[in-house]
């Protein structure tokens, strides 16, 4: 669940978020939506800790994202950034298996690429696309693979942001 109460935060004089209130219960979607430069953006990094409010509370399934216990709420987070936020210097399976192949969750490249492989089929993508690297696809692609890379059993929030168009 993710509970945000009376949350404010400014950038100098700019007064971005003047008390946002929202809960999300667990199974549920919400969707924030409006013009760019509104908050948006503000507000899930704020959720992911990456923004410390100027005041207002802002519970993960009962943690705050600012606290010490961040690291176990945070790493049950899988973030989808607008236009995908793919490494370019790496190939599409590395992208994908990122988290295998770095960090705490690390096992060895062949078994990461086999995850990889099997990610990219189980949505239809075939296994020769796996060592293309992300500037060979088109912007709808970045984002799938993206969150191919997010999509663990693990996680339980997710946070997309993307643009939408006329
Ligand atoms: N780190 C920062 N320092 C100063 N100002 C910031 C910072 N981050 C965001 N802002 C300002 O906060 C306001 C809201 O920005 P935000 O990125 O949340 O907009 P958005 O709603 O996500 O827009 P878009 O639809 O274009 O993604 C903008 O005026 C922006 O300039
Ligand atoms: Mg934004």
């Amino acid at each position: 669940m993710i509970d945000v109460s009376d949350v404010y935060k400014s950038f100098a004089q700019n007064h971005v978020l003047k008390g946002v209130n929202l809960k999300v219960r667990d199974g549920k979607s919400m969707v924030i939506i409006g013009a760019s430069g509104q908050g948006k953006s503000v507000i899930l990094k704020c959720l992911l800790g990456l923004i410390k409010p100027n005041s207002g509370k802002i519970l993960l399934n009962g943690i705050d994202p600012n606290s010490s216990q961040k690291n176990s709420i945070l790493s049950k987070v899988g973030m989808l950034f607008q236009g995908g936020a793919l490494f370019d210097s790496l190939p599409i399976w590395q992208n994908v298996a990122f988290r295998y192949l770095h960090g705490k969750q690390k096992i060895n490249a062949s078994e990461a690429k086999k995850i990889a492989v099997e990610k990219l089929e189980r949505v239809g993508l075939k296994k020769s696309f796996a060592d293309n690297f992300p500037s060979e696809l088109s912007e709808e692609c970045k984002k799938e693979w993206h969150w191919l890379e997010q999509s663990q059993p693990n996680l339980k929030l997710y946070f997309l942001m993307n643009q939408l168009r006329d």
